[in-house]
């Protein structure tokens, strides 16, 4: 019986959108999965949202929902997204989910038992004035290895040491920005230390494992393992330790296990046989993880060394990429090099993407680059140019010429040898992950099919020899099938559409071969589009006419050329004050808008005291559809700028309520506009300004000022 195979990728950050480095590995590994789906192996592909930590619940207090409601949210996106670029799971699941939550205890449980968790006192930072211990992100403070200022308390973002939050030089709550004072908690140990030896024995007797990986792994064994804290003092979004009190999961003790409870969710709820112990306990399955660079030492250290402990599988393989930069650059939001998945498929079709990234993917760890310009340059000279090309030439020939019929072909023929041999190469570079040598196979078949057809004259044969006319065709048309089958793990829809027009459905590895012979085809369309060099730009500009030219007819008639607002702000005054009834972040204010009175809910809590805001003039959005947040009306919002968590409420000083906040030379929109919509527009300070789409915004007496460092960002 075939092996039963489990491929995983890491699982995506609930607290945030997909960006396009992250569809690297989620490509990488699909791509990876549906070649092993069509030579017909039995592997199921399961993922999952990683929903715990410390991110997760600071993001939904700033925003002031609760951290299930933020992680639903992201849910939802990320399974769009994934259907977009055409990633396939079997199950993607969520680490928040009773699944996870009874495999973290059975595998917390099993290596308490075998002796491999121990409890022991240490210091941990406590915020005094948010009353709570700081863990990971709640704290700040300055590198203890290289001195960057402002890093997290568990790794450092420049220099990439990992240490303790109490070794963070001048620590600060990243919540109220007090000093925190130490204070002792008592947690749980993952014994690491002692798997060194064995963890030394697998990854040497490995043969999967990529070789400049286990190197430097090995090398860090050596330099001794420290046992791993795996607990957090609550409040903490995750599980609770089974018998404690207020003590937490740390949030990469249980993302991992959520490989298992994807699998068991897949296996219980979707195809409804059999349990994750057929992959995760049974002898003879297989285990392959995807992962990026950054995340090495939990998944050749700390996740090995746990499933020893517990008695689970070990990965048969870890496959490692590197990173993706943009134009030669890290991305960066400032850069505008940060494209989320979505806004890059509003531009390009995904599938292009998937080819791109392809080209670039094998079993080394270099980092890749997306250069637009060679994206371009690639889906036009390569897949339009002889892909795209060869397949269209052949359909559109046979159906206007020969009436779409074609007949077999003599087998022993050089083409047909070396085209063999070439599939061949290409089974081997996918199995190998090797995905941009399979490329360049693929694209070396269809080149060779271009130039049978051109040697080979159909337009002159048609005239002489129709019988011969329909072979060449029949080799042609052989060559397209095998095509959409070996294209087919990059580019499903592509290969969909070309089987299609084939007349054939379903093809698998098997299916490769010359042997349809007498096939009458579907019949031709364009199957890729070239890129037109300026596209996005121009789709850009047009939608923003588009977008103008809408706003003005909402807005006021006349000479059609007036600016309008993005949205609508006005000068309030906080006039009362009160807590949210059901929410310990959210604030609920009566403020005075000149002419109306309106009631705002605003995440102010953690960065303000309620004397500060009494009485404070503020802006507000005015147009924005209303909303409950935790069951109490908003009106609106106001505007306030936030930068590594430090928030500040832009006051307009010498304005007085009720007076219009704009835009120089800019009127007034009609209708309401939602989050969505606020958010798509540019909203920073620059120079101590507060500026909308770049532009300064004033009112008729003065012009907005905040004191807050550039890109602070307006919310
Ligand atoms: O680094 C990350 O993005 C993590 N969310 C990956 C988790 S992978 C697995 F261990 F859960
Ligand atoms: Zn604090």
């Amino acid at each position: 019986m075939a092996k039963k195979t489990l491929v995983t990728s890491a699982l995506l950050y609930a607290n945030g959108p997909m960006h396009i480095g992250h569809l690297v590995e989620y490509i990488q590994t699909d791509i990876y999965v549906r070649f092993l789906k069509l030579i017909g192996e039995d592997v199921i592909y399961c993922c999952a949202d990683d929903t715990h930590g410390a991110p997760v619940s600071i993001n939904a207090e700033k925003q002031g929902i609760t951290p299930e409601e933020l992680i639903s949210g992201f849910y939802r996106e990320h399974v769009d997204d994934f259907k977009r670029y055409l990633v396939e799971f079997d199950s993607y699941h969520t680490t928040n989910s009773k699944e996870n939550k009874y495999y973290s205890d059975l595998l917390f449980n099993k290596c308490k038992k075998n002796g491999f968790i121990y409890k022991k006192k240490v210091m941990q930072l406590f915020c005094s004035r948010c009353k709570r211990f700081l863990p990971d992100r709640y704290v700040k403070g300055s590198c203890p290895k290289c001195g960057a200022e402002d890093q997290y308390g568990d790794v450092c973002e420049k220099c990439g040491a990992s240490y303790k939050a109490t070794e963070l030089s001048m620590p600060y709550c990243s919540i109220c920005r007090q000093k925190p004072v130490e204070k002792e908690s008592e947690h749980y140990f993952f014994k690491l230390s002692v798997f060194s030896a064995k963890l030394e024995k697998w990854l040497t007797e490995n043969k999967h494992l990529q070789k400049e990986i286990v190197n430097s792994v090995r090398h860090w064994i050596k330099e001794g393992l420290n046992d791993w804290d795996i607990t957090r003092d609550g409040p903490y979004f995750g599980f609770k330790i089974p018998e404690e009190e207020n003590l937490y999961y740390y949030v990469w003790f249980d993302a991992p296990i959520g490989y298992i409870a994807s699998t068991e969710n897949y296996c219980r709820n979707i195809s409804k046989s059999g349990s994750a112990d057929d992959y995760w306990l049974a002898p003879g399955s297989r285990i392959i993880h995807f992962i990026g660079k950054d995340i090495i030492y939990f998944h050749f250290l700390f996740w090995p060394a746990v499933l020893m402990a517990s008695g689970f599988n070990l990965p048969e393989s870890i496959i490692v990429h590197g990173f993706l930069t943009v134009n030669g650059e890290k991305m960066s939001k400032s850069r505008g090099t940060l494209y989320t998945a979505r806004e890059l498929a509003e531009g390009y079709e995904p599938e292009y993407l998937r080819y791109y990234y392809a080209n670039m993917l094998s079993r080394k760890i270099a980092d890749l680059d997306l250069n637009f310009s060679d994206f371009t340059d690639r889906v036009n000279n390569e897949l339009v140019a002889n892909l795209g090309n060869f397949c269209f030439r052949t359909l559109t020939f046979l159906e206007k010429n020969l009436d779409s019929e074609f007949v077999g072909i003599d087998m022993d023929n050089e083409l047909i040898k070396e085209i063999n041999n070439r599939v061949k190469t290409v089974h081997d570079a996918y199995k190998e992950c090797n995905l941009k040598d399979a490329i360049r196979e693929i694209m070396a078949i269809s080149a060779l099919g271009n130039r049978y057809f051109q040697d080979n004259e159909p337009w002159k044969l048609i005239k002489e020899d129709r019988e011969r006319a329909r072979e060449v065709l029949g080799l042609c048309v052989n060559i397209a099938k095998n095509l959409a089958v070996l294209i087919r793990p990059i580019m499903p829809a592509f290969s969909d559409s070309l089987q299609k027009q084939l007349g054939l459905f379903g093809l698998t590895w098997e299916s490769i071969g010359f042997k349809l012979e007498k096939h009458r085809i579907k019949g031709a369309e364009i199957l890729i589009k070239k890129i037109e060099k300026e596209d996005k730009e121009k789709k850009d500009s047009e939608e923003k006419e588009k977008k103008d030219s809408e706003d003005q007819k909402k807005g006021k008639a006349g000479t059609g050329k007036e600016k309008l607002m993005p949205f609508n702000l006005k000068v309030g005054k906080i006039t009362e004050i009160d807590d949210h009834p059901d929410a310990e972040k959210l604030f609920v204010m009566q403020v005075d808008l000149g002419d109306e009175k309106r009631q705002l809910v605003a995440g102010l809590k953690p960065f303000l005291p309620k004397h500060e805001l009494l009485e404070k003039k503020i802006i507000v959005v005015t147009n924005l559809e209303h909303a409950k947040l935790r069951g109490v009306v908003s009106q609106g919002m106001l505007l306030a700028a936030d930068k590594d968590n430090v928030v500040k409420v832009i006051e307009p000083k010498s304005s007085r309520p009720g007076d219009r906040v704009y835009i120089k030379g800019y009127d007034d929109m009609q209708g309401m506009i939602n989050i969505k919509q606020f958010m798509e527009h540019k909203r920073l300070v620059k120079d101590k300004h507060a500026e909308i789409d770049l532009k300064p915004l004033v009112t008729d007496s003065e012009t907005i000022e905040i004191d807050m460092p550039d890109k602070s960002e307006i919310r």
